[in-house]
Parts: C-alpha cells; structure tokens; sequence
C-alpha cells in the first residue's frame, strides 16, 4: 500500500512542529492534516478517515494523555503515536497502557519517526483485515452446506442437483436475492467428480468492466499500465475444478462476446498473450434478473444464453414455500445459540405463525440475519412473535404501522396473526385458538378486543 492513501493527523501547538512533520510527511507522499489542540483535533477525526495520529503531549486545554485515553475507547479508532519533548519514563509508561502504538521524544529523528509510522500503520492494516477475515468467518460459519427445507420445491431442487452434479452439464441458476443459488452452485461442485479441484467464484457485478477480462483471463505483464506482473485469471484457477459466474446478467457486452468464444472453444489467451491455453473448467452461471428480458432489452446475447443454460435450475423464493421458513429458522436459531454460547431457544407457536405470515422479501439471508439478531437481542427461551415484531422491517400483510407506541406496533402485529390464523381456519375459531396453541375463550376474548368479531 502506498503512502499516498495515508492520512495522517499531527496534533501539536507548536506552528514550528507542525510545519516540520508536515513537511517530512509531505515529501514522503502521505496526507497530512494539523490541529493545534484536542478540539480541533477531534472536529477533524470526526469528517475525515485519519489512518495515524501523532499527539503531543503538552497541549493547551485537554492534555495529550487524556485525549489519548479516549480516542482509543472508541472501536474503530487510529493508532496514536505519542511526542513529548520531556519525557519521563511514566509518561512514556502511561501512553503505551493507553493503548499508544510509540512514544517518540523531541527533537524528533524523522528517520525513526517514518519507520515507526510504517510499521504502525502495517499494523493497523493487519488489524482492519483481520477484522474482515473475522467477518467472512462468520458470515459463512454454520454453513455446512446443508441446504434446509422439506417443501415441494426443495424436494424438486435436491433431484435436480444430483441428477445435475455428476455430469459436467453447465448450469444456469436464478431465483431472487439470498434465494440460496451460491448454496446450489457448491452443493453441485461437491457432489461432482471435480470436487477435490478448486471451486472459483467470480461476481460479475462486482468487478468494474475494464478489468473483469483480466480477473477472468488473466493478464501478461505489461499488457496495460498498472499490469506489473503476470496474473492468472479465475478460468485459469478453476482448471479441472469449477468456475461460478455469479451475478451473469450485469456482465458487459464485450465480456460476454469474448467469454462467449471461450466456451465454444474451451481454449483462451490471457489478456496482452497470444498464448492459448486449452481449458478444462465447468461452468456455472447465476443472477436474479431475468435474463430473456435482458435480451429482449438488447443487454444480454442469446447466444450466449444458451450456451450457459444447458441445465437450467430455478430456487424458490421464500415466500412460495413459507413451510421451509419455520425449519430455516429453528436451524439458524440453534446455530447461532451454539455459536455464542447461548442456551438453546424455540418458537413459540405466535412466532412460528409470525415467521409464516411475512413474504421475505431478503429471502434465507434475511431470515438467517433475523435469527443471528434475534439471539443477540433478546432472552427468555421461548421466542414469541413480539420479540420478532422489532425485527420484522416491514410485514407486508395487513395493517402495519411502522411508527408508534410499542404497544401499537404490537397490537397491529397481533392482530395480523390473529386474522392471519383465522384466515388459514376459513373463520373456524376453535382451530384457529389450536393453530395459535391459544384458549377458544381466550382467543374468542382477543378478537373481541381488536373488533374482529
Ligand atoms: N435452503 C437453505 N438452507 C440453508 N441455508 C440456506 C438455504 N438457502 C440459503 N441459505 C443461506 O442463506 C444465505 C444466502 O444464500 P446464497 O448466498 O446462496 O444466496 P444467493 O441466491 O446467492 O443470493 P444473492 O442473489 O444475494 O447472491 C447463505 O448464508 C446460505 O447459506
Ligand atoms: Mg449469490
């Protein structure tokens, strides 16, 4: 990483001091802004990503120490690097308890200063990526890859996938967001005879067009400026193995006509090579547009089209198979329990009837989402469909105010799982008091009250 990105902050009251740091931070191409006190300072660290800090610790008004103390309180705070001009040993003591990543003494050595903040700032990168790492982690934990579900269209999925998986047949899969598509591209990989080679996955979306051929291809050194070095592109790692092309329907034109002639061919040249290198990849394919209006718009060649729909596979959304939700949530529920050392909790008979009255619209992620908050959120080992009101962004069945009292929100929510029941009994309210694992007089008290009958 380059200096230039840095962004460092020189807190000092000294105009000399902070002209001289400027200037040997400056030449060294890092961004540099000054504050002459801890106001100032924190005006700053409030509306621009500062990567560094150096803090004097003699500052009118709140001294350096203190304002030390609590900047590093917050998470998401910069490393500080303390300057004195009179240091003592328990200053020096006192800076590195409060979390300081160096104390450097005045007159500062410029050589010593640089290093110190490159080493300090590799630190902070290792932190920040650690912290994604940790994301991914947990993103992905509990997904063994099983994939949850008993209705109908699930049923319909699992035949498809092993009557699919041990060819090589290219797939094309769609459904809506967090429908579980990358979920059915793995299950296909795993249950393949490439499954011991690597599976790649590629978004389409997510990578600007200039340089999607190069992620895709692989590039020669020196084949646009910026290519230092030779790079093997995803086809290239996905040799004998699998390669997902996620996201497919956002794929430029010329993208897709060059990836076109690579499927025909089974062959390709990296980006700036005459090379060609014989290929033996399997591709998968996935979007949630629909992608014969995409031709017809003039956005997607149907050439190309067929040639990645050899087997086409559709999930579900959610909402068509609302009976899955109640299993996906007891599995995420249980998950997230174990994972966070919780004890384990259930649905109460309002929250299962809650979960199946919503049409997530997010789909499985956003059931699994609710369930991995839900956890954090609440206690009690009995999860009732109140603790899920909070949650529900937005229930789109019947009368829902998004704003008021809780006791409004809840009383709307009631009543939609109440009409809900009533509905799924055609009016019976003896079933619906069962389905709800209610009293008859109970229930038929409760409807009263919300003037349903
Ligand atoms: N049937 C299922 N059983 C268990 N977990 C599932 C199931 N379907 C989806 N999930 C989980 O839901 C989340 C979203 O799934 P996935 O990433 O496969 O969706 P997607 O269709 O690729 O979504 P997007 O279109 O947003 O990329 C993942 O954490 C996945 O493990
Ligand atoms: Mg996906």
């Amino acid at each position: 990483v380059s200096a230039a990105h840095h962004h460092i902050l020189v807190v000092d009251d000294e105009p000399n001091i902070r002209k001289l740091l400027s200037g040997v931070l400056e030449d060294e191409a890092y961004r540099v802004s000054v504050a002459a006190e801890g106001r100032e300072a924190a005006a700053i660290l409030a509306d621009q990503a500062i990567d560094m800090i150096l803090l004097d610790v003699q500052l009118p008004g709140e001294d350096g120490l203190s304002l030390l103390r609590r900047w590093s309180e917050r998470d998401d705070a910069p490393p500080v690097m303390m300057m004195s001009g009179h240091a003592t040993i328990d200053v020096a003591v006192q800076a590195t308890q409060a979390g300081a990543i160096d104390f450097i003494e005045k007159p500062i050595n410029a050589e010593r200063l640089l290093v110190s903040i490159a080493n300090g700032l590799r630190l902070r990168d290792l932190h920040r990526e650690n912290r994604n790492l940790r994301e991914v982690v947990r993103q992905t934990a509990g997904a063994t890859g099983e994939i949850i579900g008993d209705s109908e269209p699930m049923a319909r999925l699992r035949e498809e996938i092993g009557r699919t998986a041990p060819t090589d047949a290219r797939v094309l899969i769609t459904g809506e967001n967090g429908t579980g598509k990358e979920l059915v591209a793995r299950a296909l990989h795993r249950d393949s005879d490439r499954k011991d080679r690597p599976f790649i996955k590629v978004n389409c979306a997510a990578i600007p067009s200039e340089l999607l051929e190069s992620e895709l291809f692989g590039h020669e050194r020196g084949a646009f400026t910026g290519a230092v070095a030779a790079r093997r592109g995803k086809f290239e790692l996905a040799q004998r193995g699998t390669l997902l092309l996620d996201e497919i329907g956002d794929m430029n034109p010329t993208t897709q006509a060059k990836l076109l002639r690579v499927l025909e061919e089974q062959e390709m040249e990296r980006v700036g090579s005459e090379k060609t290198i014989r290929l033996d990849v399997r591709i998968f394919a996935s979007t949630n547009q629909d992608l014969e209006q995409r031709i017809a718009d003039g956005q997607f060649r149907q050439d190309l089209y067929h040639r990645l729909k050899v087997v086409p596979i559709h999930v579900a959304p959610l909402r068509e198979r609302l009976g899955d939700a109640t299993l996906l949530a007891e599995h995420y529920l249980a998950h997230f329990c174990s994972t966070m050392g919780r004890s384990p909790r259930n649905l109460g008979p309002d929250a299962r009837q809650a979960l199946a009255a919503y049409d997530w619209p997010g789909n499985v992620r956003e059931l699994r989402n609710m369930m991995e908050r839900l956890v954090i959120m609440t206690d009690g080992s009995e999860i009732a469909a109140a603790d899920l009101v909070s949650l529900l962004s937005g229930v789109r069945r019947g009368p829902n105010p998004q704003t008021g009292t809780l006791a409004d929100q809840l009383a709307a929510f009631e009543q939609q799982v109440v009409t809900q029941a009533l509905e799924n009994c055609a009016g019976n309210v003896a079933g619906a008091a069962r389905q709800l694992g209610m009293d008859r007089a109970n229930l038929h008290r409760k409807l009263k009250r919300l003037g349903l009958i």
